[in-house]
């Protein structure tokens, strides 16, 4: 069986291939982008994480460490501050009301764990021909 885009999150099944667009940005704008994100006066730490020469760039205020690491979710600041245990540690901050669920936790480690890759908007994504569903009975079909 296909999985149906739009169910994952319900069934908590990682899809197997996470989308930027599609997956991570709705997190990140839900949860992060409040204080990480095209704001600057409301910008904490100097982190932007809209923006990928800033996310994946060194922590302004941590030199040698970075939000994100491409395919290193363990070398990652930003996936040891979601999973932080510490109330003062941990992301978005305790005191904000916002929170990730386990299953936003899984779909940002795997993304980076998958390469962190950013995807500009799909409105500016050269649009791809879908390939033809898989048909069973091959000889119903009379055209595509
Ligand atoms: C309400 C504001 C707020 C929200 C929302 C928020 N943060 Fe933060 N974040 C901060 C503040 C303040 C700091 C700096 C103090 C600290 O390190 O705890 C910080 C620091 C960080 C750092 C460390 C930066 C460094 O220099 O070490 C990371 C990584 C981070 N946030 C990730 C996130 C992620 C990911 C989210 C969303 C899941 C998020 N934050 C949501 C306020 C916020």
């Amino acid at each position: 069986m296909e999985q149906q885009c739009g169910r994952e999150e319900s069934e908590g099944v990682l899809p197997d291939r996470v989308d930027y667009n599609f997956h991570v940005k709705p997190i990140l704008a839900d949860k992060c982008f409040a204080c990480h994100g095209p704001d600057a006066s409301k910008r904490e730490a100097g982190l932007r994480l809209d923006l990928k020469e800033n996310a994946l760039g060194e922590l302004p205020e941590h030199p040698g460490a970075f939000a994100i690491v491409p395919g290193k979710p363990e070398q990652s600041e930003l996936i040891r501050r979601i999973r932080h245990e510490d109330p003062l540690e941990v992301m978005p901050p305790s005191d904000s009301k916002l929170a990730l669920s386990e299953f936003e936790k899984d779909v940002l480690e795997k993304w980076i764990k998958q390469g962190a890759i950013f995807k500009p908007h799909w409105a500016f994504t050269p649009p791809v021909k879908a390939a033809l569903p898989k048909v069973r009975k091959k000889k119903w079909p009379q055209s595509p």
